[in-house]
């Protein structure tokens, strides 16, 4: 989606604004421009990647205030034209924006007298802040009455000819500052700046932020209001490739750190017990009836995982909705229901719905999430971070991985304090999450055995990935990937359910890639295995008791109990990569998709 930098400081404005739209790019863009000037504003945009921008802009200028933006089209195709900044008629007032201005065709009709070059809803902004200026207002209050006019959601950067500031104001998408030696950073994330500090202000909904030679001032209703400044705990290189080909393979590889850190200080494996510094008390557990998990995408499939351990392990029923359909439902009690929020982003705008959906009914909300200061932090009543580090990779990888993980522990706490799950059950849960990284680090030392299965199979027709309970849900997750990143046809489903429909489809050219371990019920996989190479599919399989084989492909699984198969995962990831990059395919921007989907 959609990306934002801004900056001010002592530096050339040019290439700091150009690297952090390179930093942007991982989050999926069609257009991307930038605006730079002191007494006169000069755009440069187009259509395309970031590099053709770089060859319409000069080599170098002498500017030190700069704002750019990568474009995900919502309103109007990707053209030069739609891309941003957009501007007044008279190239005074430039503005970049993420969101959705709900009202702008009312707004265009308003400024009727004015000519507008672009389709978007966004070039309502630069008009309304250029009226505002006309009427004798000074920049600030201009660009808070203009943001008074706008319905919707909106983060909003501004750079206006002969004033030597950044204005900045959020309604519904982020904004963060970061503050370093060499001046002050706006971005709509932190990869946008992180190469020059990890110093940063998060800021709420309806701030009005002015950046200009002596830093950040703040407006919250109006007063001016003191704002924290936070360190971030990501290493400098966490968002660069370090030597990897793309940044999926790296974050494929950086899992078992990822998993150290998600897991790090929150288990007691002699008590079976976790530590997880949220607020659900005792006899609100015990009173639950349901836990419902709402996500999107990869998400949803960690979702799919979890919710298997919250009935068999915290005996609670629990539900998956997928966000966009999520309502709360008038047969259920507010009071006994929690609702938990998985998203790696923080910003999706379905996940960020459905939660807004079960708090209006009254149910306590819970975000599982791998970003600080994110939109859906301000919302719910608790969150649990899953500490990954940075992820670029369009498609999630090591989020996955570090949702289960961060879910299973919130299983233990739940099943504990519920007296569902005894003692010696949650030790051998948490002993399964500490043998993780170790165990997906064997998975990654197999990785030439993984690329040798991708050569084979890569020019099949379709591919399909079974499994049963736990592994139904890395079947699922395992399809996505392979999909998203090779654009080849793949599917998951329940293993029982192959026969009734999808069998149709398997041929001698279709894999089926099969999930055989522990926690997906191989005894009851393998016959339906037997079904498919019976219709000659060649079945590539993850197991953990080799004897039970006779596979064309056998990827062996260390024995790890109810993580196994999110161990199994990890093949299913360097499959879908090394199928991708096989075909030369975009693999960390795949087509038409976006990091984070911040439109519903
Ligand atoms: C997008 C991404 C997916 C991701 C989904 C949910 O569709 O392309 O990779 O799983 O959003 O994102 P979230 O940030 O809420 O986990």
């Amino acid at each position: 989606m959609c990306g934002i930098i801004g900056y001010l400081g002592d530096d050339e404005a040019l290439s700091v604004v150009t690297a952090g739209l390179a930093n942007l790019e991982y989050r999926g863009y069609d257009s991307a421009g930038v605006a730079l000037g002191d007494t006169e504003l000069t755009v440069y945009k187009r259509a395309g990647e970031v590099d053709a921008l770089t060859e319409i802009l000069p080599e170098s200028t002498s500017h030190t205030r700069g704002i750019g933006h990568t474009r995900w089209s919502t309103h109007g195709p990707p053209t030069d034209a739609n891309a941003h900044p957009h501007t007044d008629e008279a190239g005074r007032v430039a503005v970049v924006h993420n969101g959705i201005i709900e009202n702008y065709e009312q707004l265009r009709e308003r400024l009727s007298d004015r000519t507008f070059t672009s389709e978007t809803d966004t070039e309502v902004i630069p008009h309304l802040i250029a009226a505002e200026l006309d009427a004798g207002k000074s920049p600030k209050e201009a660009v808070k009455a203009a943001a008074a006019q706008l319905e919707g959601s909106y983060a909003i950067v501004v750079t206006i000819a002969g004033v030597d500031s950044l204005f900045a104001i959020r309604e519904g998408s982020p904004l963060i500052i970061g503050h370093a030696e060499n001046g002050t950073f706006l971005g709509s994330d932190v990869t946008a700046f992180l190469d020059h500090t990890q110093q940063v202000t998060y800021l709420a909904d309806g701030d009005l932020a002015v950046i200009d030679r002596d830093g950040l001032s703040v407006y919250r209703n109006g007063e001016l209001v003191d704002v924290a400044v936070e360190e971030l705990d990501w290493e400098a290189d966490a968002a660069e490739k370090g030597g990897y080909d793309h940044y999926m393979r790296k974050e494929i590889h950086e899992q078992p750190r990822a998993l150290r850190q998600t897991i790090s200080g929150r288990l007691d494996t002699d008590r079976g017990r976790v530590a997880l510094d949220i607020d659900l008390p005792t006899e609100y557990l015990e009173s639950l009836e349901e836990i419902q998990l709402v996500a999107c995408g990869t998400s949803y499939y960690a979702s799919v995982y979890a919710a298997d351990l919250f009935e068999s392990l915290a005996d609670v029923r629990t539900t998956v909705e997928v966000a966009s359909e999520y309502e709360f439902s008038t047969n259920r009690d507010p009071w006994r229901t929690l609702v938990v929020a998985v998203t790696q982003s923080g910003e999706t705008a379905d996940t960020l719905s459905a939660i807004r959906t079960a708090a209006r009914a009254g149910a306590r909300t819970l975000a599982v999430t791998n970003t600080l200061g994110s939109t859906i932090t301000r919302e719910v009543d608790d969150t649990v971070f899953i500490r990954a580090g940075p992820e670029i990779g369009v498609a999630a990888t090591k989020t996955f991985a570090s949702q289960v993980a961060t879910l299973a522990l919130l299983v233990v706490l739940v099943g504990r304090k519920r007296g569902a799950l005894s003692s010696e059950r949650a030790t051998s849960v948490l002993d399964s999450l500490r043998g993780l990284p170790g165990a997906v680090q064997q998975i990654l030392d197999r990785e030439d055995t993984v690329l040798e299965t991708a050569e084979t199979y890569a020019d099949s027709d379709a591919f399909f990935f079974i499994g049963r309970r736990l592994g139904r849900a890395v079947s699922l997750e395992g399809a996505l990937k392979l999909k998203e990143i090779s654009y080849d046809h793949a599917e998951g489903f329940p293993a029982g359910e192959l026969k009734h429909g999808p069998l149709a489809l398997v041929t001698e050219n279709t894999p089926v890639l099969a999930v055989l371990t522990d926690g997906a019920r191989p005894e009851a996989t393998l016959p339906n295995v037997r079904e498919v190479q019976a219709r000659d599919a060649p079945v590539i399989g993850a197991v953990s008791d080799t004897e039970a084989s006779a596979l064309d492909v056998t990827f062996p699984v260390p024995d790890l109990g109810v993580m196994e198969p999110l161990v199994t995962n990890v093949y299913w990831q360097l499959f879908a990569y090394h199928v991708a990059n096989l075909k030369g395919r975009s693999i960390d921007k795949p087509r038409n998709l976006a990091k984070s989907v911040t439109v519903e």
